[in-house]
C-alpha cells in the first residue's frame, strides 16, 4: 500500500473524508503524515484523532521557503512518504519539494481551473457572475493552481446561487471525486483524463 502524506491548512474537510474511505477500505493507501502549516488548524486535531502524526510547523519560523521544505522533506522521508495530496494547502509548493517528489504531488481546486486560482475561488466565481463552476484535480507544478489537468467535474451555477450553497455543491463533489481519483492513481498509477491516461 502506498504510503501518503496530506496537505492541509485549515479546517481539513478533504483530509477527513480521505480519512473515511481509507478506513472504509475504499482507498488503498496508508496516510502516513499530515503535513500542517497552521498549528493551530483543525485538520491537526482530525489527525489526531486519527491517530495519524502530524508535522506542523510556523513558515515564518525558518528563514525561507527552502528551509522549511527541508525540514518537511526531511520528514517526509522519515515516515517513507511516496506520494503527497495537497488538501487545502494554501502555500506554493517550491523546488525543493517539486524536486523529490516529481509527478508525484496532486492538488484539488474549487474552481473550474484556469479560471479563479488562488484563494477564495468560490467568492471569485460568485463576483464574476459565473455560469458554471465545479472542482478541478490536477498534478502540481511550481505555479498557483496550474499544473496539468487530471480530472474536472462541473455544474451550472443556480441564479439564486449564495456562498453557502456553491461551497456545499462544491464539497459534496469533492468528497467523492478526490478519493476517487487517488484510488486510481495510487492503484494504477494512471487515471483517464479528458482524452488520454496520464501516467507518473
Ligand atoms: C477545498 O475546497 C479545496 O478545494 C480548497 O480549499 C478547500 C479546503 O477545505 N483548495 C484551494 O483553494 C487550493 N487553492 P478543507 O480544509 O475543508 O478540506
Amino acid at each position: 500500500m502506498k504510503k501518503i502524506a496530506v496537505f492541509a491548512s485549515g479546517n481539513g474537510s478533504n483530509f477527513q473524508a480521505i480519512i473515511d474511505v481509507v478506513k472504509a477500505g475504499q482507498l488503498e493507501a496508508d496516510i502516513a503524515l499530515l503535513v500542517c502549516d497552521k498549528p493551530e488548524a483543525f485538520a491537526a486535531q482530525r489527525a489526531k484523532a486519527a491517530h495519524i502524526p502530524t508535522f506542523a510547523f510556523n513558515p515564518k519560523e525558518y528563514g525561507s521557503k527552502e528551509a522549511y521544505e527541508k525540514a518537511v522533506l526531511e520528514k517526509l522521508t522519515s515516515y517513507g512518504v511516496e506520494f503527497i495530496v495537497l488538501a487545502g494547502f494554501m502555500r506554493l509548493i517550491g523546488p525543493t519539494l517539486l524536486g523529490a517528489y516529481a509527478g508525484r504531488i496532486v492538488n484539488i481546486h474549487p474552481s473550474l481551473l484556469p479560471a479563479f486560482p488562488g484563494k477564495d475561488a468560490i467568492g471569485q466565481a460568485l463576483a464574476a457572475k459565473a455560469k458554471w463552476s465545479g472542482v478541478t484535480i490536477h498534478f502540481v507544478d511550481e505555479g498557483m493552481d496550474t499544473g496539468p489537468i487530471i480530472v474536472q467535474e462541473r455544474f451550472r451555477l443556480s441564479e439564486k446561487e449564495t456562498r453557502e450553497s456553491l461551497q456545499r455543491k462544491i464539497q459534496s463533489i469533492e468528497y467523492k471525486l478526490y478519493p476517487s481519483i487517488l484510488q486510481m492513481l495510487l492503484t494504477r498509477g494512471e487515471v483517464e483524463s479528458d482524452k488520454k491516461a496520464r501516467t507518473y
